[in-house]
């Protein structure tokens, strides 16, 4: 099988790294890409948003299935070009994708489907929002309606904070604070069968002990030994094939991957948000334990044979990723420093931890930083514990000038189990 994959951060490499190990896969390309994908893919530069461009380069690549891994593509309408062009993809059509672009039409389809999530108000005015978070009280959840790359959310105690935000969006929900640990579950969907990844926990807050801002995620890891044996089922039924169907009903299938954020109240779980598209950095974990070769998964939920296939199979070991950010990051990073320490991970430390690369490029012989997130440093172990070990003495060989990274990715759930 010949396969185009379209991003460039940690979530594309560790798809692509997962793909090469398939053998039904013949050809790999990416684009635009990275410097650690281009080790593993065939690198073409595109304008990831552009649907016509990324169909011509899927078509003149001969590609025989096309992965769209982030979100702004999809929600662009990338996949339905790619569609038109008569070649099968993986990710959901501009209209369904709306799952993730608007948290005002994923509430709407929660609502009709009667999908557990926190109570919410729509609001275009500071009038609406004051009546809105008086309502709910403090702390106050303030989300703007579009995509923000995972920043649009302000979690406050503060009144005024809370108005300021609203106010900088214009379009926001504002609803109720949800307590209890997060969770991200993954769904794989044709858009009538929906086959549930493992779980996977993803840490938010750029700082230690949850402190700090929110980031697009600075850690992840799977399994959760602390969560309930029948979490997936009961997501499946009360969230996942509702949802779907939902869709579905509506005219709109969702095919490609459904990711639920979700927070495991006292009261039972509720969806926090849904995404259209793998998490990052949740996806380096999740795909780190799977057996089932990945290119025959996206290509039966691209072609609608999801139905057909056999159970996943899935590995017993532990897995946990760790984000080297840039100095600054979540703020304007600072790029372009040069990343040592490479090669001695590859050297000592594969095949049980190894680098993704989120936000990098070639500059000669050197790679150096291109982005805020950098690299997604993954291990498996036969536990938690050995997992986060090897990860964390592969994070150690790492040079990057003002880096930074959490030092507590998965040490309470290691701690516990
Ligand atoms: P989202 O972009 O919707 O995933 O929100 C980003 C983060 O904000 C989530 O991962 C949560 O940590 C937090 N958050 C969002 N909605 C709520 C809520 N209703 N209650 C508590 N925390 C929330
Ligand atoms: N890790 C959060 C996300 O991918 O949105």
């Amino acid at each position: 099988m010949n396969v185009l994959v379209i991003g460039s951060g940690a979530r594309e490499h560790a798809l692509c790294r997962s793909l090469s190990l398939d053998p039904a896969v013949t050809a790999l390309h990416c684009a635009p890409g990275n410097a650690g994908i281009g080790e593993v893919a065939e690198l073409h530069p595109v304008d990831a948003l552009d649907g016509k461009a990324v169909a011509a380069l899927a078509t003149e690549l001969g590609a025989q299935l096309v992965i769209v891994g982030p979100e702004a593509p999809l929600v662009a309408g990338v996949a339905d070009a790619v569609r038109e062009a008569g070649i099968p993809v993986f990710g959901p059509s501009k209209e369904a994708a709306q799952l993730e672009g608007s948290k005002a039409f994923a509430k709407d389809v929660m609502a009709a489907a009667g999908v557990p999530t926190a109570r919410s108000y729509v609001c275009t005015t500071p009038a609406e929002a004051a009546t809105a978070l008086d309502a709910f009280g403090a702390p106050y959840v303030v989300k703007d309606d579009g995509l923000a790359a995972g920043k649009g959310v302000v979690v406050t105690g503060d009144l005024e904070a809370a108005k300021a935000h609203a106010a900088a969006c214009g379009r926001v929900v504002i609803e109720e604070f949800l307590d209890g640990p997060e969770v991200s579950l993954f769904a794989v969907t044709d858009g009538e069968t929906v086959v549930p990844l493992r779980p996977a926990q993803d840490f938010k807050r750029a700082l230690d002990g949850d402190e700090g801002p929110n980031t697009g995620g600075m850690g992840a890891y799977s399994p959760l030994p602390w969560a309930d044996p029948k979490l997936v089922d009961e997501v499946m039924e009360t969230v996942l094939q509702p949802t779907v169907d939902e869709m579905h009903r509506r005219g709109i299938p969702f095919s490609g991957l459904l990711y639920a954020g979700l927070a495991i109240t006292g009261r039972g779980v509720r969806v926090i948000e849904f995404n259209a598209r793998f998490g990052d950095p949740e996806t380096q974990v999740v795909l780190a334990r799977l057996k089932t070769p990945l290119a025959g998964l996206l290509m039966a939920a691209a072609t609608g044979n999801l139905a057909d296939l056999p159970p996943l199979r899935w590995s017993d070991e532990a897995a946990v990723t760790v984000v080297v950010a840039s100095h600054n990051y979540p703020g304007t990073p600072r790029t372009g420093d040069p990343i040592t320490g490479l090669d001695e991970v590859a050297a000592e430390d594969a095949p049980h931890a190894y680098v993704l690369h989120a936000g990098t490029r070639r500059d000669g012989d050197a790679v150096v930083s291109a982005g805020g997130r950098v690299l997604s440093v993954t291990a498996t172990g036969v536990n938690l514990t050995q997992a986060r070990e090897r990860a964390y003495e592969a994070v150690a060989r790492i040079g990057l000038n003002g880096s930074q990274h959490r030092t507590d990715i998965a040490a309470k759930a290691a701690a516990e189990a």
